[in-house]
């Protein structure tokens, strides 16, 4: 007898494989039954997202199927567990509280979230007061997590305006702090050191390194210049920082998920603090959502079930995202190490092997620019690659309305051709500009791209991302397949030991050997 995981897979599997168009064609309701929006707010601050499946392969039996899954692989159980600060990252021994930022969990962690948000808040009004001086640029410093929400954010949200000028350092490369030391002022600049560990090699360099900057050019006291983000606080203090200056979150808010807490600095910095707390409302409305909802209506977990089901059972290794928005340029670096870091792996829980591919690449880029470099494949390639569409009914700009309308028309027409296909030529014959068709896509479409829509846009994601992972039964909230080659690069600079012969020969080129 298979057990109930099992059968729910055989039933999807088992489903039959229509077009695009049959579904269109057989149920005039499509749109409706596959389109949802979730909304937040009132008056000037309300706002929404439109969710649109109807392109998708999805059908009332395969979500049928879905949900039975779901049931099988104990979602509701999962979601109360992660939503109630109970310890679900059980390789680490930790619960994953990054909703307790925005509101939801524990009363007792998200009690301690305000505290540290609030300390977050009163250190961002000193600045802007005056506090520390003249402050005109921020350099952050940080990698993975605690780099990768912060440059989305600052990128997405401070177009038009920015309180202070943030760059954003993450790699050991000189060349990337040597380009923000170029753009700043060392006079008027802090360097914000974001590390939950505060042991990372490549953001612990890189804030030696800024150090040394402000000494070498007149900065008469450059530790004062610091301001520490880490859930590792006594560490930041051994680093030399000022514990006024030290702003701490908790142990249990993981690296790609900490956006929220004071690794949100930076946005906090430059948007102001009403910004990142409407950025936070955003996300809150998302964690309602999710906790409120169930089935196919929680549409992080309808999501998952169209990840699920192309990865799984249309084979999909990729799936790719575009944003019709310049300020999501970063959106597609954000949930690579989102959903790559999350669940790009191959055991259970439990220890045993996934059953199946777990998470799929995900790459994307924005539109229009991706259409003329990247969209080829996507139309006439081999592969098969389900696409996100992300795009704002409000524009983000003041010129020609042409323009964002041509960014909108291009928007629809990218899927709508993905999804019919059919041949360019005169006499709809020839196989170079032959287009198969029956490409899925999905849209998300926002009202305006405002700081609590980007909240809610990575809510979703991460809620998405955690559902993809109960699907699978993994644990989404470790990342060990990064270790073993931080591991060996400590014991190639350690030097003594012998490598590969590739390796070793290559640390000779470099004359590192
Ligand atoms: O190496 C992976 C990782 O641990 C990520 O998960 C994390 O976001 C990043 O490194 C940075 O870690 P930290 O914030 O501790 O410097």
């Amino acid at each position: 007898m298979s057990d109930p995981v099992t059968t729910a897979w055989k039933s999807i599997e088992a489903e039959e494989k229509q077009t695009l168009e049959a579904l269109f064609d057989e149920d005039k309701a499509r749109v409706e039954r596959l389109s949802q929006r979730i909304e937040w707010g009132e008056g000037e601050t309300s706002g929404g997202i439109l969710f649109d499946w109807s392109k998708t392969h999805l059908t009332p039996a395969i979500l049928d199927g879905f949900e039975e899954l779901a049931d099988a692989a104990g979602f509701a159980a999962a979601r109360e567990k992660l939503l109630s600060g109970a310890k679900i990252n059980v390789t680490e021994g930790r619960a994953a509280e990054h909703t307790a930022q925005r509101g939801t969990g524990a009363d007792a962690s998200v009690e301690e979230a305000q505290a540290l948000l609030a300390r977050m808040n009163m250190l961002v009004e000193a600045i802007h007061d005056g506090a520390l001086g003249k402050v005109k640029h921020l350099i952050h410093i940080g990698i993975g997590g605690s780099a990768l929400g912060p440059a989305l954010a600052v990128d997405a949200l401070t177009r038009d305006l920015t309180l202070v000028d943030v760059h954003v350092v993450s790699n050991i490369d000189g060349v990337a702090l040597e380009q923000a030391f170029a753009a700043c002022d060392p006079a008027t600049t802090l360097i914000a050191v974001a590390s939950k560990t505060f042991t990372t090699i490549e953001t612990m360099t890189n804030a030696h390194s800024a150090l040394k900057w402000l000494g070498d050019n007149g900065v008469d006291d450059p530790g004062g210049r610091v301001i520490a983000l880490t859930a590792n606080p006594e560490k930041a203090v051994e680093f030399g920082v000022d514990e006024t200056r030290v702003l701490p979150f908790m142990e249990t808010v993981g690296g790609r998920y900490s956006l929220w807490s004071s690794i949100g600095f930076p946005v906090a910095l430059a948007t102001g603090w009403d910004e990142f707390e409407a950025m936070l409302a955003g996300a809150q409305a998302i964690d309602r959502h999710f906790a409120e909802t169930d089935g196919r209506a929680n549409l992080p977990l309808r999501a998952a079930f169209a990840d699920q089901y192309y990865t799984r059972v249309r084979g999909c290794q990729t799936r790719a995202v575009f944003a019709y928005d310049e300020r999501l340029g970063l959106f597609p670096d954000y949930l690579q190490q989102l959903e790559m870091e999350s669940n790009g792996k191959r055991v259970q829980v439990n220890g045993s092997p996934v059953e199946g591919p777990t998470a799929p690449i995900t790459w994307g880029g924005v539109g229009t620019d991706a259409q003329h470099a990247v969209f080829q494949l996507l139309h006439q390639g081999t592969h098969l690659v389900p696409v996100d569409f992300i795009a704002s009914i409000a524009p983000g700009d003041e010129l020609d309305p042409a323009h964002h309308r041509i960014l909108l028309t291009n928007c629809f027409a990218q899927g709508a051709a993905l999804m019919a296909g059919g041949n360019m030529a005169a006499d709809g014959k020839d196989p170079a500009r032959a287009f198969p068709g029956d490409r899925p896509s999905a849209t998300m479409l926002c009202d305006d791209l405002d700081a609590a829509t980007l909240g809610a846009l990575i809510a979703f994601h991460e809620h998405r991302t955690f559902a993809n992972a109960v699907l699978m039964g993994i644990n989404p909230f470790d990342q060990f397949g990064v270790e073993l080659g931080k591991k060996m690069a400590k014991d190639i600079e350690g030097g003594g030991e012998e490598f590969d012969a590739s390796t070793q020969s290559l640390l000779e080129r470099a004359g590192l050997g």
